[in-house]
């Protein structure tokens, strides 16, 4: 067989996907797994977006479509991004399959060999598969569990280097669920003025935050960061629409124009039924969202209160997204049922084994110290499983 290209050398099958399927096989032969592994929210769109859908296939022309999207998507996508205090022309907006396509297309026009790429860690584990697949270097920039997984502008400030090329910030975080303050943005914002870097901000968790909190944006500490950062958007977490595989992209004229032409000369564009199913999302009636937002924060406060009584756990508290991230490194080294648990591997391994939950261990998110617990499925799964947890660690000494 013909030998693969070098850049594929370090990337791997995502090891969330891994688990999935493992957990998937297990359940097929009958087991009563129970899966806190994948982020899929876990409703299903608004009926607006389902009649927006069906009058699409109606008015079917079945032709290629606008690689940048379609004006009716683009239109809406700006209408939102109005309601959250951003200003964004047509020519500033490019679609793509989904926010993993367009942050790809982002690392693959912004990257070059050599280039440094800041990831606040832990980190979604695409954004250094995709960082490597480009032959930039991923710099990891730990924030354990003591500073609330949360990157400081010191921190910040020390990563940078001659050859820092882009900054990927996730806010609210996948994996931890933490959300920045307002102030802490800002700190990390004066940071960035001084610095020629690209900003790719991830946001597309902004509606899942809890407890009154508020959703604060680096263009809005430092709208001066304007014309170097990029925002990226999806339909997959808000509304309920992971497979329908619609991103979107606001940023400077010059990013949105190289986007178009990477969509011109890869999957040409997002199909049209599903470009008018979020357009119809992003610019209709939000209340189903915050109805599912206060569900995930029910949720949130049922995994909290079940890892808040277990001993050794520490888990900085979640205000939004719907994952936690306990600190789990005091059961390193403690025996379950006479097998030690050497790491986060190995113990997302045996918890599997032993009690049919499925998570992720840390070391995927590049903070092994910690698992990552998805409670997006029903509240009769999550109580059960999370009771099985709480006997595991429970048993172990
Ligand atoms: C932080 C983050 N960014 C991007 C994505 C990808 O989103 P999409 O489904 O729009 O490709 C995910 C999906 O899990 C995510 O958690």
């Amino acid at each position: 067989m013909p030998s693969f290209a070098k850049k594929m050398g370090d990337v791997s099958p995502s090891v969330i996907v891994q688990i999935s399927n493992k957990a998937r096989e297990l359940k097929k032969s009958g087991k009563d797994v129970i899966s806190f592994s994948i982020g899929i929210p876990n409703f299903l769109p608004a009926k607006h977006i389902y009649e927006a859908a069906h009058a699409a296939i109606d008015n079917d022309t079945g032709t290629y479509l606008p690689c940048r999207g379609s004006d009716e998507l683009i239109n809406a996508f700006i209408k939102r991004l109005k309601l959250d205090g951003f200003d964004y022309q047509p020519s500033e907006i490019c679609a793509s399959i989904g926010a993993k396509n367009s942050l790809f297309n982002l690392a693959f026009c912004m990257l070059d060999e050599g280039d440094e790429v800041i990831l606040p860690t832990p980190f979604w584990s695409s954004y250094e598969d995709m960082t490597n697949m480009t032959g930039a270097k991923a710099v990891h920039v730990r924030c354990g569990s003591k500073q609330n997984y949360k990157m400081t502008a010191e921190q910040l400030e020390s990563a940078i280097t001659p050859k820092t090329k882009m900054l990927i910030f996730n806010n609210p975080s996948n994996p931890t669920g933490m959300v920045y303050t307002k102030e802490e943005i800002k700190a990390l914002g004066d940071v960035l003025e001084r610095h020629d870097i690209w900003i790719i901000s991830d946001d597309i968790y902004d509606k899942m935050v809890f407890d009154g909190h508020k959703f604060h944006h680096l263009l809005h500490t430092n709208p001066s960061l304007r014309s170097k950062t990029v925002i990226v958007q999806s339909v997959s977490k808000t509304y309920g629409m992971p497979g329908w595989r619609v991103g979107m992209v606001a940023a400077p004229e010059e990013v949105a124009k190289k986007l178009t032409t990477m969509n011109a000369n890869s999957t040409m564009n997002v199909p049209g039924v599903t470009m008018a199913a979020a357009a119809a999302a992003f610019s209709g009636d939000h209340d189903f969202v915050f109805k599912e937002r206060d569900n995930f924060q029910r949720k949130r406060d049922i995994v909290m209160a079940v890892l808040n009584d277990i001993d050794g756990i520490v888990c900085p508290f979640p205000r939004g997204a719907f994952y936690a991230f306990p600190d789990v490194s005091a059961y390193y080294g403690k025996k379950y049922k006479g097998e030690v648990i050497t790491d986060d591997v190995k113990l997302a391994e045996m918890i599997l084994d032993h009690t049919l939950v499925a998570l992720v261990p840390g070391g995927a998110f590049g903070e092994p110290n910690s698992i990552r617990i998805s409670y997006a499925c029903p509240d009769e799964d999550l109580i059960k499983g999370m009771q099985r947890l709480k006997d595991f660690f429970e048993a172990c000494e």
